[in-house]
This record gives C-alpha cells, structure tokens and sequence, in this order.
C-alpha cells in the first residue's frame, strides 16, 4: 500500500486533474502542489457549488487534509489572497494549520504579468498564447537569481534593495515595449500589504512534507497543466515554464525519493489543447465544435475556447513512460456518448516509417501524419452509472482499448461533473 501518490496530467493540461485530487484527497492527510502558478485552474463541483482554484491546492474542500505550496510553484499573492477571502466566505476552513506555503516560494510580481502580456503581443502570430498570468517571466527571474521570494515580502529593507536592482531591469525592458516603468514605491507598498497577510502560512514546506512521509501519513502531490506543456519533455517552445511531470515533484518540493510511489496519469477520453502549438488529431470542424461545446471546453483561467481533437496514443505512451504512470484516470467519457463511431490516433506516418510512440518534438516535421483506427460509440447516458459494469459494452471496449494500448490499468473514469459521477474501481492507494 502506497503513501505516496502523484496526480499528473498527460495530455496538454485541463484533464481533470482537480476532480481526481478532490477525490483521493478524502483519504489523505496532505496535498501538496508541486509547480506551475496562477495559470492553472481546478475546477471542483462541491454540494452543488462550482470553485475554480488557481493556487490553492483543490484538497482544501476536505477539512482533515492539510494543504502545502511547494517552493517551486510560483504565487501570485493578489491571486492567494482572493482565493483565500472566497473559500471563507463559503465556510471553508483556511487556517495557517490548514495552507502552508514554503517561505522559499517566489512571487509573481506585477511587472512579471505586464511582461508576459507585452510580450505576447510583440510575438504576433508566433505568440505562445499564454495565460498573461506573468509564469515566464516569474520563472525567469527565479533562474536568474532575481527572484523575490516569500520571505522576502516580510522584511523592508531586503525587500527594498532587491526590488531596486530588479525593477531597473525590468523596467528598461518594459519601456522598450513602449510600456510605463512600474513606481518602486508603489511595489514595495503592495508587497509589503501581501506578506502580512501571507505571513502566517509561511514554512519550509520540505520538512513538512518530508516529516509526514517518515511517519506513513498519505502524501498526495497534485501538479498543475500537463506532461505535453513540460518546458523540457513538451511541446517546446510552445510549453508552459516548468517542470509538470510526476518524477519532479520530490526535487522540486525537497524531498527524498519516496519508498513507494504511485503515479497517476490524467486524461481525456478524447484531447484538448489551449493556446498555440501543434496538436496533430485536432478537428477544426463541426466535429471539434460538438466535443468544445458538449465538454463545455473553455478555460477555466482565461475563458478561451478550448482547440478539441481525438485521443492521440502514440503521444500518451510517450508520456505514460515519461511519468511512469502506474494508473490511469479517463475523464469526460460522457462527452463521447451520442457519436456513431470515435476515431482514436493509433500511430503516425512518418518518413521513419509507422511510429506508435512519438516524441513532441517530432511533431514539429509537418509530414507526420496521424493515423486513425475507428471504435464503436455508443447512445447511452452516462451521467448515471456508478459502476464500470453499468457502462455500455461499447464505453467498456473503449476503456480496455485504452488500457492495452498503453500498457497500463484505468482505476478512474468520470462520467459528470460532480464529485459522486466518478467510478474508483483500482484506488490508487491500494496498488
Ligand atoms: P503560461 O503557463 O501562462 O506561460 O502559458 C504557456 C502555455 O501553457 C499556453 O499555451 C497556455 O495556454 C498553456 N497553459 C498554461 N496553464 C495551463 C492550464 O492550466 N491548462 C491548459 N493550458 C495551460
């Protein structure tokens, strides 16, 4: 029986990820959120009542789980603070013993936003189409060793001389774009108004996490976008500017290796996609239009209508090895019902030949060609069916299709929205 367990998504973000982490938090005792930033967005439908959050791990609706921001997410304050006020004002508990955020966090300034934003329209039509949450350049900062961390929103002086020496920087590259230089005053003042309220959720999140893995307590790691957004392992350049993949939970929240791990991996029943970037099985058609409206495939950060194809396998075996996913979660298979026969990419064509796996770089070689198999659908509601065997034979084909062409068990499948249309038949914590 693992303690450890680590939700990652495995497509290009948006998988549902915040469902399964709302579900397997019932039975743990801390989640931690590992990457990423304000440019995430978990939607959790609780009693009725639909929460889009952007950095609060999703676990926080479960009042025995405590909540923990690793160092390498980067916060968005001004973000925190009104998740924060909004969770309160829906009765849920966000006590310091409840959230904490690792003081070596680093902050999402507000020239860090203004950059992302100028930049992105300088770029034109080569834009990545990034959330304008300001990730790159906070991340950018942070390997730069310009970063302003947590800890440094409790403390004037240090704060004062660090913002000094970055806003003169950062500045120059914002009049470069024709943009107003940002008030030193007027940033200190702000981020000074952020630690206070921030400051009691602050510790080092290493040791917490750490300390409870030691005494057997479950660990669940929820990371934000997905495997196919990696800055290294993704579609690059058109990736998001961290580490999404299950392995990088450890280092990036300062722990060991863990004893025993399991991973995972979070996908559609068919693909979707958000911003710029190649996405082979994408239908740009009446097809495309019926899942982007059946799923309700608009983003939950930006309200942007979500690009929607079919299930691409030869990119989700590459990512099912880069994770080393043990389990696998399909979400939105009810999306899928009502269609006489779903295609699913098996491999591609290539100048190499067939290739059943592919690496996302290679589909930047227009002539790979996506090659479709055609599986049965099906006309039954699913919205109902709380039980694998209640699916449809047609819904069950699919699932084990799935399993054999990854190589890999599904344990989840959601068939709704709500917490309750979700069949756990292989729980994680018992592999
Ligand atoms: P950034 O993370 O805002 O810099 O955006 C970089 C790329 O990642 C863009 O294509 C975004 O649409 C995508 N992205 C970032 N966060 C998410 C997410 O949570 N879901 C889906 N796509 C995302």
């Amino acid at each position: 029986m693992a303690n450890c367990v680590t939700i990652v998504g495995i497509q290009w973000g948006d998988e549902g990820k915040g469902k399964v982490t709302d579900l397997l938090a019932c039975s743990a005792d801390l989640v931690v959120r590992y990457q990423g930033g304000a440019n995430a967005g978990h939607t959790i439908v609780a009693d009725g009542r639909k929460f889009i959050l952007h950095q609060i791990p999703s676990g926080i609706f479960n009042p025995r789980v405590q909540c923990v921001i690793g160092p390498f997410v980067v916060v968005d304050p001004e973000t925190l603070i009104t998740e924060l006020n909004e969770l309160r004002l829906a009765s849920v508990i966000v006590q310091p013993d409840r959230l904490i955020i690792s003081s070596a966090a680093h902050a999402v300034m507000p020239y860090h936003k203004a950059l992302d934003r100028v930049r992105e329209q300088a770029l034109g039509s080569g834009k990545i189409g990034t959330t304008g949450r300001g990730i790159g350049p906070a991340y950018e900062d942070l390997v730069a060793r310009h970063g302003i961390r947590m800890s440094d929103l409790l403390d004037r002086d240090r704060l004062s001389k660090r913002l000094e020496l970055v806003l003169r920087e950062r500045n120059a590259l914002l009049s470069h774009y024709g943009e107003k230089p940002l008030s030193l005053e007027e940033v200190l003042s702000s981020c000074l108004a952020w630690g206070n309220v921030i400051k009691p959720y602050l510790k080092d999140a290493g040791a917490v996490i750490s300390t409870a893995l030691e005494k057997g307590s479950k660990v669940l790691f929820e990371s934000a976008q997905g495997t196919l957004l990696d800055v290294l392992h993704g579609t690059y350049p058109f990736v998001t500017s961290s580490l999404t993949t299950a392995p990088a939970a450890f280092p990036l929240t300062g722990v060991g290796i863990p004893k025993e791990a399991v991973v995972v991996g979070v996908m559609k029943a068919y693909t979707t996609r958000v911003g710029g970037g190649p996405f082979p099985t994408e239908q740009n058609d009446a097809l495309g239009q019926y899942l982007r409206e059946k799923g309700g495939e608009y983003g939950s950060t930006t309200g942007r209508p979500r690009r929607c194809g079919w299930l691409d396998l030869p990119l989700l075996r590459y990512a099912v090895r880069v994770n080393g996913v043990n389990v696998l979660a399909v979400m939105k298979l009810d999306v899928l019902s009502g269609l006489d026969r779903i295609p699913v990419c098996t491999a591609y064509q290539s100048k190499l030949g067939e290739l059943r796996e592919v690496h996302p770089e290679q589909l930047l070689d227009a002539t790979m060609k996506p090659v479709f198999e055609f599986l049965p659908g099906w006309n039954n509601v699913l919205e109902h069916v709380s039980d694998i065997s209640g699916l449809p034979e047609e819904a069950r084909f699919y699932i084990k299709y799935v399993e054999d062409a990854l190589m890999c068990p599904v344990g989840i499948v959601s068939v709704g929205p709500e917490r309750h249309q979700t069949i756990l038949y292989k729980d994680p914590w018992s592999v």
